[in-house]
This record gives structure tokens, C-alpha cells and sequence, in this order.
């Protein structure tokens, strides 16, 4: 993959670019948030669409020459409903943010109030952190996860709910390792009268592929991003039964953005099309094993798992008991010196700051894509056990990084020699 036109004109930017392909080929992508998109994808998120501006909806714009960015939209929009089973998707929101922006917009006032989980115990900050725009407008209180077992405590967020009485229950989260039920979220919000958001932008792959149980259907919205366990490029959808549908419309344009970013609407159309192919299941099941075949290497080698294990594509360490001298700043900083790139990450009952923090959160979703199997992702468990027991033994991570490079070159990533990343 070159920029060679790109170069012509700017070649600052065509070596920051080139120089990124070969990170992503030369490295393990483990953030859990993160995956790769297809070559068709790439190609459909860098098309002409990004001259065109389409403000409104397909076959009701503010602008003419709209027939192809309408062909496009309603094939996204067309797919998204198949794929996840739902009435009315939006799929014009920027970002996972942007589309719960777009579902607090529409449905509170300023000062209403919203019942999320705790950003340290993985929640997200669009759930109403005081830095984030949700926690200025709105009254935010957090439900948090039971420290011993990891788990969200139905019983403590219904406590909470009754207490505080809110207008909205978020359930969704960045770092959570299990399945959530979402209809006992769904009864709370229910008995104490508040709409409930499910944002399952880590999910939305899984749950799309039927591995993961739905909250389409549950819960009265549903938000996601589109780049993380789906590949259909960076963005955010919303979906919700059809009677929301025209209050979160114009909660998108003109209520909190302008025109759609139309070249990755076309990204997502490609990706969702590929999602509704049957390897796509395959695709998600293989990235549950993978987390699975991950979090028993850690468990054997002794490192404490928040909730005991993962029942979907992350695992989140809490390096706490097994290495209380190492915080997950330190643990990523070594991590990547090896080529494997992954987070630190708050765990229940913090408490260093959430920039230093004790644990990591490592993800399968881009290994997975890449064709890694349970073996290798065990190899990779090995290689992170051994960084993390001799963060400052340069032989070691030296060997580690010799093995790493081997599984880079095994699961070749964007290859001028191979198809490249293809999924049909
Ligand atoms: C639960 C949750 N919601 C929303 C987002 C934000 O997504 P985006 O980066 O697309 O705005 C994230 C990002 O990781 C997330 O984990």
C-alpha cells in the first residue's frame, strides 16, 4: 500500500501515512476498540463522496446532486436494519459520541437527569463524565460494578434508580468483560418511568453476528460505533423503534451536526455488507475464543481477570494482587517497546489516576481479523506475561519482540504480496 499521489503533493504526510501502514502491519493492534478495515472499505471511505453535501435524509435533502449519496445512504441504512434487526437507524452520526449526543438531544431537556456506569469502572465519558458536554447539560449520577465480582449489581443499580429517579439509564460499556443483560436494565428503567440507552459501541459486531444477546428491541435506543467489532469504517449509528424516529432525525441535522460525512456512509454500507456475509459469524466466534484462549493463558500464569474471565472480546487486567509494583501505564509503556499495543485501564475500586492506573484492557477483535487463531492469541498471552514479569529486562523483551515480529510476518496485514485484506 503507497501514497504515491499523496506524495507528490505533500510528502510529509505520505511518510506519516506509509509509516502507519507498516506500524499497523509491524505491531498488534490489542486496544479493544480497534480493528482493520477491509481494502473495500478503505476504498469506499476515500471516494469522491467527501465533495458532496447532503444535509437531510435520502430523497429529502437541502441540496441538489444528492441521487448517488441517496443510493448510498439508504443501502446503509437498508443493511444496518438487517444486520441488527432494527425499525429506524440513523446512520449519519460522526461517532459513537455524536450518536448518544443525538439520543440525549432528543429525548431530555437540560438538567434531566441520567443514571450511567462509572467512567473508572467502564463506563464511557459520553455517559455523562463532567468534562464531557453530557455531564455539563445534564444531571449525571453512576451505578459502578461489585468489586469482588466485577459484575454490574442489578440490585445497586435499582437502588440507585429509585433513589435518584433519573429520565435516562445508560447501559453499554468501554470496559466490560461479560455479557449484559439488558432486559433487567430495561425493567429498572421501566418501573421508575426513564427512557433506557444501550450504547454497545464495542459490541456492535458481536451482537450484529448473534454471539453476543441483542438490546435491539429491549432498550428504547440503541447506539455503536462502526469501526470497532464491525469493520465498516469510523463512525456511529443509532437505532430505536420507528416512533423515535423523527426526533432523533432532527436531533442529527439540524441538532447537533451538518452535512453527513457521505464517504464513510459509504464505508459503512461496505462494511455492513460484508458483516451480512456468513463469514462474518465466523468472524466474531473466532474472536470470543480468541479473548477466551487469551484470558486462560493470563489466569494459569496468575494474573487476576476483573469478573474472573471475559465472555466477549476483552479482557481487563488487574495487575493489583499479581504485580502490585507495575501500574498499567508502566505494563502498556513495556508492552509497546515489544510491538504489542494495547491500553491501561481503570479497575473497579481505583485507585491511582485514571491516566496512570492499575490494570490493561486488551482486545482480540484486530487479531482476530488478521487470522489469528486460539494458539496464536495463547502465544501472544505468553509474550504479554512475560513483559509484564521483566518490564525493565531488555533480553527478554528483546526475545518477546523476535516472537512478536514472527506473528506479524505469520498474519501479514495490508500486503502488497498477498489480496490483502479482503472479506467476501
Ligand atoms: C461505550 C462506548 N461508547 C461510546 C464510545 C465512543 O465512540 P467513538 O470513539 O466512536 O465516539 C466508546 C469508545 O470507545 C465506547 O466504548
Amino acid at each position: 500500500m503507497n501514497y504515491d499521489t499523496v506524495r507528490s503533493v505533500d510528502p510529509a504526510v505520505a511518510d506519516a501515512l506509509e509509516a502507519e501502514v507498516d506500524r499497523q502491519g509491524d505491531t498488534l493492534a490489542m486496544i479493544a476498540s480497534e480493528n482493520h478495515v477491509s481494502e473495500a472499505v478503505l476504498e469506499a471511505q476515500s471516494s469522491v463522496l467527501t465533495n458532496k453535501y447532503a444535509e437531510g435524509y435520502p430523497g429529502s435533502r437541502y441540496y441538489g446532486g444528492c441521487e448517488h449519496a441517496d443510493t448510498v445512504e439508504q443501502l446503509a441504512i437498508d443493511r444496518a436494519k438487517e444486520l441488527w434487526g432494527a425499525e429506524y437507524v440513523n446512520v449519519q452520526p460522526h461517532s459513537g459520541s455524536q450518536a448518544n449526543m443525538a439520543v440525549y438531544t432528543a429525548m431530555l431537556e437540560p438538567g434531566d437527569k441520567i443514571l450511567s456506569l462509572d467512567l473508572t469502572h467502564g463506563g464511557h465519558l459520553s455517559h455523562g463524565h463532567p468534562k464531557n458536554f453530557a455531564g455539563q447539560v445534564y444531571e449525571v449520577e453512576n451505578y459502578e460494578v461489585d468489586e469482588e465480582s466485577g459484575r454490574i449489581d442489578f440490585d445497586e443499580v435499582r437502588a440507585h434508580a429509585e433513589e435518584f429517579d433519573p429520565d435516562m439509564i445508560v447501559s453499554g460499556f468501554s470496559a466490560y468483560p461479560r455479557e449484559v443483560q439488558w432486559e433487567e436494565f430495561q425493567a429498572i428503567a421501566d418501573d421508575v418511568d426513564a427512557y433506557h440507552l444501550s450504547d454497545i459501541a464495542h459490541i456492535t459486531g458481536l451482537v450484529a453476528a448473534g454471539v453476543h444477546e441483542s438490546p435491539v428491541g429491549v432498550a428504547d435506543f440503541v447506539t455503536g460505533s462502526t469501526h470497532k467489532t464491525i469493520r465498516a469504517g469510523r463512525g456511529g449509528i443509532v437505532m430505536a423503534d420507528e416512533e423515535y424516529g423523527d426526533a432523533i432525525d432532527s436531533a442529527i441535522i439540524p441538532g447537533t451536526q451538518g452535512g453527513p460525512l457521505m464517504h464513510n456512509i459509504a464505508g459503512k454500507a461496505v462494511g455492513f455488507q460484508e458483516a451480512l456475509q456468513p463469514h462474518f459469524e465466523e468472524y466474531a466466534e473466532q474472536t470470543l475464543k480468541n479473548a477466551q484462549a487469551l484470558a486462560d493463558h493470563l489466569q494459569d500464569h496468575g494474573f487476576s481477570l476483573v469478573s474472573g474471565g471475559t465472555d466477549n472480546h476483552l479482557v481487563l487486567v488487574d495487575l493489583r494482587d499479581s504485580h502490585p509494583n507495575v501500574t498499567g501505564k508502566e505494563a502498556e509503556e513495556a508492552l509497546e517497546d515489544v510491538g504489542i499495543v494495547l491500553n491501561a485501564n481503570t479497575v473497579p475500586g481505583e485507585t491511582r489516576s485514571p491516566f496512570v492506573a492499575s490494570g490493561i484492557r486488551a482486545g482480540t477483535p484486530a487479531l482476530t481479523t488478521r487470522g489469528f487463531d486460539e494458539d496464536a492469541c495463547e502465544t501472544v498471552g505468553h509474550c504479554i506475561a512475560e513483559v509484564i514479569d521483566n518490564p525493565d529486562d531488555e533480553d527478554v523483551k528483546a526475545e518477546v519482540a523476535e516472537i512478536v515480529t514472527g506473528l506479524c510476518e505469520e498474519f501479514p496485514l495490508y500486503d502488497d504480496d498477498t489480496e490483502g485484506l479482503v472479506f467476501e
